[in-house]
């Protein structure tokens, strides 16, 4: 089989279109595997993998911790709240500790911006970004790649709408990067506030006006306002948000078509997302979860690929 082009999985940016077909490629022979009565296969089981979360996390966490048991990986879950961290220990020497007992492979999520690539230069392990501040959140757009792929086919000149918070969203800039790669077109929609301002310089198109946008949108994906993340008010109030920004039946049932509704979790019901359309046919956000546990098997047996060469 083929290698990934990197050592890493750092960053969508970093990778290249025969990469992420590859990453596909292999999801597909995992997703196979997932569906069988026995879901494990041995090809890492003579690879211990660090899951090290410094930062919240629900669907990530356990679905690289699924993808690892299903590959037969040795798992060890380290997270910073219980840890000597909290006594002021830095990162580089909490994860050469955590290397000190001959771990491989380390997946990491931080909040700071660039923090696993300061760790592939620093630590000798096959680093895996399981989202970087703001910056990016790789595995999140493959599995939301590979989910629009399932549906719709090949992505060349399919239109995918962003809605939301597009400043403080790794997942945004992810997708954005992906998309790009596989020839998709990329509009990103929310208030001005929200929108960076060098966003178009990655060849997006930016939308201010969400029934606009919605017209020819293949797919939408819908993005969490992260309210964690900002320090003053980017918009007047929750309620005008929804008004602008919300996606609900009613507004999708005044288009004359209907797009694929995407949501990367976690949800805030009734504010970018109603309920009702959450849990309609037109959302695929369950399986976005389901394909994540194939899509990071494949990215942990690809790069492990490269420990053994
Ligand atoms: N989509 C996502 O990253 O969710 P978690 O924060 O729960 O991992």
């Amino acid at each position: 089989m083929s290698q990934l082009s990197v050592p890493h999985l750092l960053g969508i940016k970093d990778l290249t279109v025969e990469d992420i077909q590859l990453v596909f490629e292999t999801a597909d022979q995992f997703k196979e595997v997932l569906n069988r009565p026995i879901k494990k296969v041995p090809s890492l089981r003579d690879i211990t993998i660090a899951n090290i979360f410094f930062e919240n996390s629900t669907r990530t966490k356990l679905s690289f911790e699924i993808a690892e048991k299903r590959l037969s990986a040795d798992v060890v879950n380290f997270s910073a709240s219980q840890s000597s961290v909290k006594k002021g220990e830095t990162l580089v020497d909490t994860v050469n500790n955590i290397l000190a007992m001959k771990v491989d492979m380390v997946v990491m999520r931080h909040s700071q911006a660039g923090a696993c690539v300061f760790l592939a230069k620093h630590v000798d392990a096959r680093i895996v970004n399981a989202g970087d501040g703001a910056h990016e959140h790789p595995t999140q757009a493959l599995l939301d790649a590979y989910s629009m792929r399932q549906r719709l086919g090949d992505l060349t000149g399919k239109r995918v709408v962003i809605v939301g918070d597009i400043l403080h969203s790794r997942v945004a800039l992810s997708n954005i990067f992906a998309l790009n790669k596989l020839g998709a077109k990329v509009v990103v929609c929310g208030p001005k506030s929200l929108i960076p301002r060098y966003i178009e310089s990655l060849g997006v198109e930016v939308e201010l006006n969400l029934d606009q946008a919605l017209r020819k949108a293949d797919v939408v994906n819908m993005l969490r306002v992260q309210n964690e993340r900002m320090d003053y008010s980017y918009f007047p109030s929750t309620r005008e948000y929804v008004m602008q920004y919300g996606l609900t039946m009613e507004r999708l049932n005044r288009l004359d078509h209907t797009p694929l509704i995407m949501h990367p979790g976690p949800i805030n019901r009734g504010v970018e997302l109603s309920s009702e359309l959450a849990d309609s046919k037109h959302a695929i956000i369950l399986d976005q979860v389901e394909n994540g546990v194939a899509i990071r098997m494949a990215v942990l047996y690809l790069l492990a690929a490269s420990l053994k060469s």
